[in-house]
């Protein structure tokens, strides 16, 4: 059996993690919203047209903050359109995902929701074929109390009142030759700048996100987050990252290692921002938001599909990755990825809730489901809040396609607020297991409350609707504890949640 050793020290703290690391993403896209959260035929729907077997799946998932309504639809999308009553919305062509999009859910009604699932909401201005007057506008509609044009437009449309959504997406991917309205990034910072001032002042309490690249793998990164941040650093508040990782090759070993571009790619955000802050010898500190992350690529063939057959229907299924075990085991590091960064990055949402590149299935008229990822997802989201703390990972490495240098068992730790002590590891090895030494002498007697695994031995294995629980967590064959010392095996290609407590 291989080994691995993780030192952890009470004192030695990254920073506080952000609940709002465990975010996630729901877009007027697919059946993300229609045929998702919303059908109002189904059997389990409210009396609103809410699933309640979705919203059951996603309030176990703990979810604090919703990024809405896109994502690339909202580049072309009028907020105006979605609200009022609804026999008068109109029905839009959406230029994003070649779809009619029929406004039926808007704001109030998608607010009705989210209060329902206990998040608060993520709100993305159009800042491609609209600018920083409506964006100003839909401030006002959503966080005025009244006696403006827009607040009381909401109240006569029945919300008395103020939503008070308190993170707003200053547009999204503006650097994407794909996104209507793309800019450079001149055009965008001077736009993101003079959008923040006016949300702002008219509600001083938001805090809002500017466009970052929409992947490290643009050849204007870092340059697009350079020009744009120098023209409205003051103003923004956090820098957005969207990375999606694929495996089409079938390299489990490489995939797996994609996690060290993730936190190369935060690492560079983070010393840029704070390039601009020493450029422009500011006291601010602009933070990161991870607000488009997952696995993304086992669709698109199929979409090509569907556009080629039925391109401007309603609710159309696209992006409906199935995901299996190996990409759960990616979930998992990038979530430990980002307890890792838990001092920079404040925002992270899982792309997406509900059928689009998602934890979490419907079938029409049917069933509701979790999808592999759901459950590394599910685990960070309960037991990874508290402190970030610094974990020294000592493993052996393999070399991989992009890296020479990836440990085999890849970890994280939090500490919540009565001392409990949370280890979230990946075994990246294929074959091996590995006893791993976690050293908690700085913590007191502590004991081994819970050991959670997840593995299955095909990685392409999948949960479905007639076999869901194909790909689900177990309970771990736990360990000892002696002299503050914690021995653990965990087998190769697994998931594991270890959970201490005092003793
Ligand atoms: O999440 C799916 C899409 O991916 C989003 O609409 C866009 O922002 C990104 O390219």
């Amino acid at each position: 059996m291989k080994k691995a050793g993780i030192i952890l020290d009470k004192d030695f703290v990254i920073g506080d993690i952000d609940k709002r690391i465990y975010g996630s993403f729901i877009e007027h896209l697919g059946r993300a919203v229609y045929g998702g959260i919303y059908e109002p035929d189904h059997p389990k729907a409210d009396e609103l047209g809410f699933r309640k077997d979705v919203a059951e799946l996603v309030k176990k998932l703990n979810v604090p903050i919703v990024r809405y309504p896109g994502g690339n639809f909202v580049s072309g999308f009028n907020w105006e359109d979605s609200v009022g009553p609804r026999d008068k919305r109109p029905k839009r062509l959406d230029l994003a995902w070649f779809t009619t999009e029929t406004n039926e859910v808007g704001l109030h009604e998608f607010a009705e929701w989210a209060e329902m699932a206990g998040s608060d909401i993520m709100y993305a201005v159009n800042l491609g074929t609209r600018g920083p007057e409506q964006a100003r506008d839909i401030v006002e509609y959503a966080n005025h109390p009244s006696g403006s044009r827009f607040s009381d437009m909401r109240i006569a449309n029945g919300r008395k009142d103020p939503f008070n959504i308190k993170l707003w997406c200053l547009g999204n991917e503006m650097d994407g030759p794909w996104q209507m309205g793309q800019k450079t990034a001149v055009e965008y910072g001077r736009t993101a700048n003079e959008a923040a001032k006016m949300m702002k002042w008219v509600d001083p309490s938001i805090e809002v996100v500017a466009c970052g690249s929409s992947s490290s793998e643009m050849p204007t990164f870092g340059s697009w987050e350079m020009e744009m941040l120098d023209l409205c650093y003051e103003n923004v508040d956090y820098v957005s990252l969207h990375r999606y990782y694929e495996n089409p090759t079938g390299d489990t070993p490489g995939f797996l290692a994609r996690t060290m571009d993730m936190d190369g790619f935060i690492k560079s955000v983070a010393a840029i921002c704070d390039a601009v802050k020493g450029k422009k010898h500011s006291k601010h500190v602009v933070n990161l938001s991870f607000d488009e992350w997952n696995v993304w690529y086992h669709s698109r063939q199929q979409d090509e599909e569907i556009w080629k057959q039925d391109k401007w229907n309603r609710a159309l299924p696209l992006l409906e990755d199935i995901y299996n075990f190996e990409d759960a085991l990616l979930a998992g590091s990038m979530l430990i990825t980002l307890i890792r960064n838990a001092d920079r990055v404040k925002v992270a949402c899982l792309a997406q809730l509900v059928n689009v590149i998602a934890p979490i299935m419907t079938r029409n008229g049917g069933g509701a489901w979790a999808q592999t990822i759901y459950y590394p997802f599910m685990h960070a989201s309960a037991f990874g809040r508290g402190k970030a703390l610094n974990a020294l990972v000592d493993s052996p490495v393999y070399a991989c396609i992009d890296y020479d240098d990836v440990p085999y068992i890849d970890a994280a730790a939090t500490m919540d607020d009565d001392g409990n002590v949370t280890v979230f590891a990946v075994n990246r090895d294929m074959k091996e297991d590995y006893e791993i030494t976690i050293d908690l002498r700085s913590f007191g007697n502590m004991t081994i409350s819970e050991h959670i695994i997840m593995h299955n031995d095909d990685v392409k294995a999948v949960n479905t609707e007639e076999n869901p629980d194909n790909v689900v967590p177990v309970k771990g064959q736990g360990g000892t504890v002696n002299d503050g010392k914690a021995v653990i095996k965990v087998g190769p290609l697994s998931w594991n949640v270890i959970r201490f407590k005092k003793a």
